[in-house]
């Protein structure tokens, strides 16, 4: 099968040109993804500045997919486009412009699920069986969910206030570095005493595999304010200090989920994918390694690109989706909240729902 995926939940316009079978591997044959860099100076995604450059991009970037894969329109077996979760206006590009393409080629048309092609992509680039446990970790998303199978996925944990990548961009913006923030609290903390700012591992410990972040947050912006005016110094003791209490909630997060994982699969290959811009990290790849040979799971980390947001993950989603029979008409709308496990999106409510 060969799929035009189209991915514009966010900052990324992207569209790429995949061909394969489930369960994977599979190949991609174009691959364009342009990152809208205008956010940088606002500190962060402008809602309505990320919908316009998605209109102003996406003809071309689907175009140079396609021509990079070599083959037309009319080769397709389905176009497939996020349908959400994410930026409603920025969604609305990217899934119209599914239902134009698929409507004139006369080919079918699949609505995708950006958190499941996020799940899925580990088949993508490693074929992996289900069921395995995915930790995605992004500047949206912040989630321990059990891949058992196409569209049956279980939550074992999110966070209760903010995502991990946001925790990192809100802890660059109070030590004065660049948007985004991980990469720059990563360099920033290498230069760094983690032992220099005693911060505080929220929900290490408890029952569940739950995040929850803000705390740090406080913890830090206290810790700063108490040294300012920061020197290069001090900003580089408290990005690796914030850094080293990540990493530790990270790891326990995730032991926990894998204990839940490994007591409902007890037949299964144990595996853990981890994927979203965060599993850049290189102190929380470490750790998940570290973890992953302690507790004997494959650790399965798709490369950069395909971790972050990008439309090949789309358009194999696509595939699985196709081959399961799962096709849409040209009614599907654009969702901001699209939880993958609607039974626990439930629980909580508020901030959680609203994260999820
Ligand atoms: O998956 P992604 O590219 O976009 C979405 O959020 O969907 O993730 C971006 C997030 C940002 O919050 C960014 O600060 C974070 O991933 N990030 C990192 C690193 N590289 C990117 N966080 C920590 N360490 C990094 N090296
Ligand atoms: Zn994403």
């Amino acid at each position: 099968m060969i799929v035009l995926g189209i991915e514009t939940s966010c900052d990324e316009t992207a569209a790429a040109v995949v061909t394969g079978a489930s369960p994977g591997p599979g190949t991609i044959d174009g691959q364009v993804v342009l990152s809208q860099a205008d956010h940088a100076a606002f500190g962060g995604v402008v809602p309505e500045i990320a919908a316009r450059a998605h209109v102003e991009a996406l003809d071309r970037v689907v175009a140079a997919a396609i021509a990079e894969a070599g083959v037309s329109f009319a080769d397709l077996d389905a176009v497939a486009a996020t349908a959400g979760p994410g930026l409603i206006g920025a969604l609305l590009v990217g899934l119209t412009t599914g239902k134009a393409i698929a409507m004139a080629a006369g080919t079918p048309l699949v609505s995708v699920n950006h958190l499941e092609a996020h799940a899925l992509t580990a088949r993508l680039t490693d074929g992996l069986p289900f069921p395995y446990l995915l930790l995605l970790v992004s500047g949206g998303h912040t989630q321990l969910i059990k891949v058992a199978g196409l569209g049956r996925y279980k939550r074992y944990g999110t966070t209760i206030d903010d995502a991990l990548g946001e925790a990192f961009d809100k802890t660059a913006k109070l030590l004065g570095l660049p948007y985004p923030g991980g990469p720059a609290v990563e360099a920033a903390a290498r230069q760094g005493n983690p032992a220099r700012f005693t911060l505080p591992r929220p929900m290490v410990g408890r029952i569940g595999a739950d995040f929850s972040l803000s705390g740090l947050k406080t913890a830090i912006r206290l810790e700063a304010e108490t040294v300012a005016p920061l020197s290069d110094t001090d900003v580089a003791d408290l990005a690796a200090s914030f850094q080293a209490a990540i990493v530790d909630v990270v790891a326990d997060r995730t032991r926990h989920a894998m204990a839940a994982f490994a007591a409902e699969e007890p037949n299964a290959a144990p595996a853990l994918v981890v994927a979203g811009g965060v599993a850049a990290n290189r102190s929380i790849r470490g750790t998940l390694e570290a973890l992953a040979a302690e507790t004997g799971f494959r650790l399965v980390a798709p490369p950069l690109e395909l971790c972050t947001d990008n439309a090949a993950m789309v358009a194999w989603a696509g595939i699985e989706r196709m081959e399961a029979g799962l096709v849409d008409d040209m009614g599907v709308a654009a969702r901001p909240r699209w939880p993958l496990d609607a039974e626990a999106a439930g629980i909580g409510g508020g901030m959680k729902g609203a994260r999820a």
